[in-house]
Formats: C-alpha cells, structure tokens, sequence
C-alpha cells in the first residue's frame, strides 16, 4: 500500500518535471521564434529605409551647369531668377508640386495645369507680376528686363 501510494508521488513528480521541461522547451522554441521574427522585422525595416533613400536619392539629381543645359546669356540670367525667387515653391525640372506646382514643360502645353490658363507670356507674366493665392506678385521685385529673362528660361523647361 505505502510502496504503491510512494509509486503514485514519485509517477506525479515525473510528470511535473517533465511538463516543466517541456514548457521550457516550448519557452525557448517561442523566444528563439521571436528573435528570428525582430531580426526579420529588423531587416524588413532596413530595407524600407534604403528604398525611401534610393528615392530621396533620385529626388536630388545634381544640379546641371547652364552650358549643360544648353541656356544662352539671357536664358541663363533667367535661371538665376528662377534660383532666386521661385525655386524655393517650384521645381523647375519636375512636375512634381512644392509649395506650388513643378514647372517642368511649363510653356510645352497649350494650357496651364492648375490655373487653366492659356500657356503664353501674357498669362504666365502677369501670374509673375501679381501673384495667384498662395504665390506673390513680383512686379515690385522684378523689372521688365528680368521679366522677360524668366520667361525665356522658363521656355526651356
Ligand atoms: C511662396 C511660394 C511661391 C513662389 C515663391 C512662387 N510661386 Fe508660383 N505658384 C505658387 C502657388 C501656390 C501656385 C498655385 C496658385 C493657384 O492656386 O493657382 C503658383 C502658380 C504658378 C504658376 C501657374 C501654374 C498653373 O499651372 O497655373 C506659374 C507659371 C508660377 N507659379 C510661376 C512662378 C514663378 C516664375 C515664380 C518666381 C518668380 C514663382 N511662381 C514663385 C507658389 C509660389
């Protein structure tokens, strides 16, 4: 009777021990699972950051000189305008928007994309001299001369 009661103990004791591996075994199977799951993630991420800066990277082609561009003296007068005051809301080589839209094939349409107006000097010189919304007139800042370089700088885009 004793030895059978002892047997039954020392058979629960087995039992015990051996669930108490096993869970350490899973434990350790699950924390290894996770550590292979961080570094996945870790590398997922990793590449999520190269792909936005190879993007980035595209976004800021290098400048290229006036004579690359093929400006003649007037256009490239133009260009220093352009570098002055409108750069900083319009890229000059994307149709992508900044603060305003890209300007990139400017005078190629018959029309202008976001106002709608007819894609010519008139028009385009009189958005440059008053302004539309968000953008500033600049009959203030730019005389006649320096209009008219703008312009034919813009006809280059
Ligand atoms: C503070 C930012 C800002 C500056 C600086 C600026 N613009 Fe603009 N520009 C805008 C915004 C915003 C619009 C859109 C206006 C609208 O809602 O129609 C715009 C519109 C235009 C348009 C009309 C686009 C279209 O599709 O209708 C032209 C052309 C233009 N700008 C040229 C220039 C030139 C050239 C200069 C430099 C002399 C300049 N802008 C300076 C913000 C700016």
């Amino acid at each position: 009777m004793a030895t059978a009661v002892g047997n039954r103990a020392q058979i629960k004791t087995e039992r015990m021990l051996v669930t108490v591996i096993k869970m350490r075994v899973i434990g350790r199977l699950h924390d290894q699972r996770l550590t292979i799951d961080r570094r996945r993630w870790i590398s997922a991420a990793l590449a999520a950051c190269l792909a936005v800066a190879a993007l980035a990277g595209c976004d800021v082609e290098r400048r290229q000189s006036d004579a690359e561009l093929g400006l003649n003296p007037q256009q490239a007068a133009g260009r220093k305008i352009y570098d002055n005051y409108c750069d900083r809301c319009h890229r000059p080589y994307s149709t992508k928007g900044k603060k305003g839209p890209g300007l990139k094939g400017l005078f190629q349409r018959q029309y202008l994309p976001l106002s709608g107006l007819p894609a010519n000097d008139d028009r385009v010189g009189e958005i440059i001299r008053y302004g539309r919304h968000e953008m500033p007139g600049y009959s203030q800042t730019l005389n006649p001369q320096d209009l008219q370089d703008l312009l034919a700088y813009l006809h280059t885009l």
